[in-house]
């Protein structure tokens, strides 16, 4: 059996929030970004819910300008969970020239043929899902950690789940105010706080799942 390590990193403003509804909002700060740039030169995959896709139209490519100095190792395998099938192929990260691998897990009928790069995954229970994405890694020789980015309802669903080992969330000193998607705290209750630093304007925290 294959043992992938699941952790999930997002951001939240003060009042807990992830961004503005169907806006593309940025969180972080210069320090986080590179924290997180650089997470992302040291996994092998990182996954986000369709309506991150749909909304964010994020690359989620390591960037080597946040290195300081080093190199891309490689870019992670994209995960999408996406089990409706709402993600369009016109969203950044299926621009042809970014030649990234894919695992969409996605349930429609796509109905032609997609290119090599790009590996279709089909499920419902997330647990089986974690399963059939690990399988799918496996097959194409990607192993590692794997990073979820969000967004509120698909981290909710895994932090409920159990899926993720470890939560790091870093939370900023703006109000975002009504109009936000909420992170909701009483999915942790399975996990507890090890760690927290200050940054900048902001504090980062480390959750880890309360072992069985
Ligand atoms: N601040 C941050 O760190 C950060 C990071 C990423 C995104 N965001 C923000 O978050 C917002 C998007 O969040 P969102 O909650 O609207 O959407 P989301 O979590 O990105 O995507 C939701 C979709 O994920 C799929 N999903 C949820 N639970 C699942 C499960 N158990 N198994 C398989 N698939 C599952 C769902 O498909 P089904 O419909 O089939 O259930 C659901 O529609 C955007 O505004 C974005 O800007 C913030």
């Amino acid at each position: 059996m294959n043992e992938y390590f699941w952790f999930g990193n997002i951001a939240i403003s003060l009042d807990q929030k992830l961004g503005k509804v169907n806006t593309r909002t940025n969180i972080s700060n210069d320090l986080d970004f590179k924290i997180v740039n650089d997470f992302r030169n040291n996994i092998c995959a990182i996954g986000v819910g369709s309506n991150t896709i749909m909304v964010d139209d994020p690359s989620l490519n390591v960037k080597e300008h946040l290195l300081d100095g080093k190199k891309v190792l490689s870019q992670p395998t994209v995960i999408i969970f996406d089990r409706r099938g709402v993600v369009t192929l016109d969203k950044e990260i299926f621009k042809k020239n970014n030649n990234r691998t894919i695992i969409w897990v996605n349930n429609t009928n796509v109905g032609h043929e997609l290119p090599k790069n790009i590996h279709l995954v089909k499920g419902v229970d997330l647990i089986d899902i974690k399963n059939k994405v690990e399988n799918k890694l496996s097959d194409i020789g990607v192993y590692g950690a794997i990073m979820i980015e969000g967004g509120a309802s698909f981290i909710h669903s895994c932090l409920s789940e159990g899926v993720l080992q470890y939560l790091r969330i870093f939370s900023n000193d703006k109000i975002i105010g009504q109009n936000g998607v909420q992170f909701r705290f009483n999915h942790l209750t399975n996990y507890k706080l090890i760690y927290d630093n200050k940054l900048d304007n902001g504090m980062e925290y480390i959750y880890k799942l309360n072992s069985k």
